[in-house]
């Protein structure tokens, strides 16, 4: 029960970056993305140690993480697909990578399997385009994909 431990309670290095921002303007935003750093989202504990630490309502906070698209409110999966879904990436099939993603492993864009291996993402363009269509798996790039391909992907991820 490490893990979980560690997603309640705030780490030494938060608590001297928060104290370090504590007084600064736009310290709620810097704060947040170091969280999500840290652990990859906002867990909820962290959510409220971080309101009570800047002295700002827990509701401002959740206002913030809603507002800006690029902070997670849930725990991604071990390994996050991200399926380019930018404009090269869309003429040459995505969606039907986004399709058959789903099919696989039988959740939706935003969503992570049951035992937290995988998560999908539908992004913006990611520099490859030249690669089309892309995803990205952590920092690997597989491009030019298929939806065929994808269950050998997968695999590859999957112990
Ligand atoms: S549009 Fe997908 S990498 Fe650029």
């Amino acid at each position: 029960m490490a893990e979980a431990t560690k997603e309640t309670t705030l780490t030494e290095g938060l608590k001297a970056y928060i104290e370090e921002w504590k007084d600064r303007p736009g310290n709620l935003i810097m704060v947040l993305h170091k969280v999500q750093e840290e652990y990859r989202y906002v867990p909820r504990e962290i959510a409220f140690e971080v309101a009570r630490l800047l002295d700002v309502p827990l509701a401002k906070i959740y206002g913030v993480i809603s507002f800006y698209h690029f902070f997670k409110m849930e725990k991604p999966g071990d390994n996050n697909l991200q399926v380019c879904m930018g404009t090269a990436c869309y003429l040459r099939g995505a969606s039907d990578l986004i399709s058959e993603l789903e099919n696989l492993l039988d959740i939706g864009v935003g969503g992570t399997t049951h035992d937290g291996k995988f998560s999908l993402e539908a992004v913006r363009c990611v520099g490859c385009c030249g690669l089309a269509p892309v995803m990205m798996v952590g920092d690997e790039v597989f491009g030019k994909l298929s939806s065929d391909k994808l269950p050998e992907v997968l695999a590859r991820f999957s112990d």
